[in-house]
């Protein structure tokens, strides 16, 4: 665990979690810091969660003392979000300390009950505030399914820093600095790509509500923003903000100035126009990305199809449907809710096709409103005038997503 003095009176402890699935879904490739809080006034609260999955409170005992903070001090516990991977410390932290508030929503008070049994809670609602002397004061303010319905921002007055918890978080381990100024041009890259792969794996869905607690950080006077995973923001707290309006649109069908082709095959005939169709690609100078299905994780297909302004589906027919690792991509797509991608199908069949009808299902299902060039099936595998056809749909789709990117 590293410890961080973020401004006056207030304190980071984050620690990176490697070798877990998110969620217990997620293979995250860089892995992610959780990232806790500690406002010192003349009392004391501490911000979501203090050290990961399984807390110590031995851990935690030792980490409070080294910043000066006695654990028995500890009045509040603030829970902007009952998610574990914030809220999964408090029967520890009861071990440590026996009388402390916990300070939440409604939404979230009833989840602390039944996920914890605790029962000493203050429920705050916008606007509310709570003074911890010596200059400390903290406000509180919903931004309901910023991923679950319990989620609050919470402001301190002082030194106007926003603790915003999932919302402006990023994957990503954490070297040894957390601030945005300190950060190197790589490191700037890859908390940006880490920032999509989050984005994209675990907020997508709720990007309406993100829209909506991106409006409520524009008006609080932020000069820190102190998320429950990744970097902190001082020197420009607003590119984080901007950040985030730029992956709710790639969530909406905008992208980078980039295709991903989502591919599979059994033996080879529709890998064959693949290869034709990455040629083209590269003839017309295009970025693409090749993912292999099943072969690539879930997390890196979806933050990769999610960042791409075009998408090229290449998969045969298999037992009269889509070829399962690609209708199962599709279909969690789907459910993250990243919708109108332009796009652009080929694939092989034997004898009846299929794979077409079950891909138009699955995008109808699940309200996707991708915006397709017409899709190219060909019998075994592909001859010259089927070629010509991908030729002209990869074209056609590099054509549509000229007025998609944002980069
Ligand atoms: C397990 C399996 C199931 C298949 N099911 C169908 C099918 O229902 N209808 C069809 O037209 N072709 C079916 N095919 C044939 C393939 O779609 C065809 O061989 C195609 O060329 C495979 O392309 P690929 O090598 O890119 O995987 C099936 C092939 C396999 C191996
Ligand atoms: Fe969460
Ligand atoms: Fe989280």
């Amino acid at each position: 665990m590293k410890k961080f003095n973020i401004a006056d009176g207030i304190y980071m402890l984050t620690l990176n979690v490697d070798d877990i699935l998110f969620e217990g879904i997620w293979e995250i490739a860089n892995g992610v810091t959780i990232n806790s809080y500690i406002v010192q006034g003349e009392k004391t609260a501490i911000i979501d969660g203090v050290i990961g999955w399984d807390g110590i409170p031995e851990t935690l005992y030792s980490n409070l003392k080294e910043i000066e903070v006695d654990p028995k001090s500890i009045d509040y516990l603030i829970i902007n979000h009952m998610e574990p991977d914030h809220s999964g410390w408090i029967s520890n932290f009861r071990k440590i300390k026996d009388d402390f508030t916990i300070v939440c929503t409604d939404k979230a008070a009833k989840t602390v009950s039944s996920f914890y049994g605790e029962d000493k809670i203050l429920v705050v609602k916008e606007g509310d505030t709570l003074d911890l002397g010596n200059g400390k004061v903290l406000s509180f303010h919903p931004v309901p399914n910023v991923h679950w319905p319990d989620t609050m921002y919470t402001y301190e007055k002082g030194t106007k820093t926003l603790f915003s918890c999932d919302m402006f978080g990023a994957f990503g381990r954490m070297g040894n600095h957390c601030f945005d100024d300190e950060l190197t041009p790589e490191e700037i890259d890859f908390f940006e790509a880490e920032g999509i792969r989050y984005y994209s794996n675990v907020m997508a869905t709720f990007t309406p509500s993100i829209r909506k607690a991106i409006g409520k950080a524009k008006t609080l006077d932020i000069n820190i923003i102190a998320p429950g995973h990744g970097p902190v923001y001082r020197k420009n707290p607003h590119k984080i903000i901007d950040d985030y309006s730029r992956f709710a649109r790639y969530a909406d069908g905008a992208g980078k100035n980039e295709v991903t082709i989502l591919w599979g095959s059994m033996y080879g005939m529709t890998a064959k126009a693949v290869d034709y169709a990455e040629d083209i690609l590269k003839r017309e100078g295009i970025k693409y990305n090749k993912l292999q299905m099943p072969l690539e994780s879930e997390s890196e297909m979806v933050a990769t199809v999610f960042k791409s302004a075009g998408v090229i589906i290449a998969a045969p027919t298999y037992e009269y449907k889509l070829f399962p690792p690609i209708a199962t991509a599709i279909n969690e797509l789907g459910r993250k809710k990243i919708t109108g991608k332009a796009a652009f199908r080929f694939g092989s069949y034997g004898w009846s096709g299929g794979a077409e009808k079950e891909l138009k299902e699955i995008i109808d299902r699940n309200n996707m409103r991708w915006d397709f060039i017409e899709s190219v099936e060909f019998e075994g595998a592909p001859k010259e005038e089927d070629l010509k056809r991908v030729e002209v749909g990869v074209l056609e789709l590099i054509n549509k997503i000229r007025d998609r990117v944002v980069e």
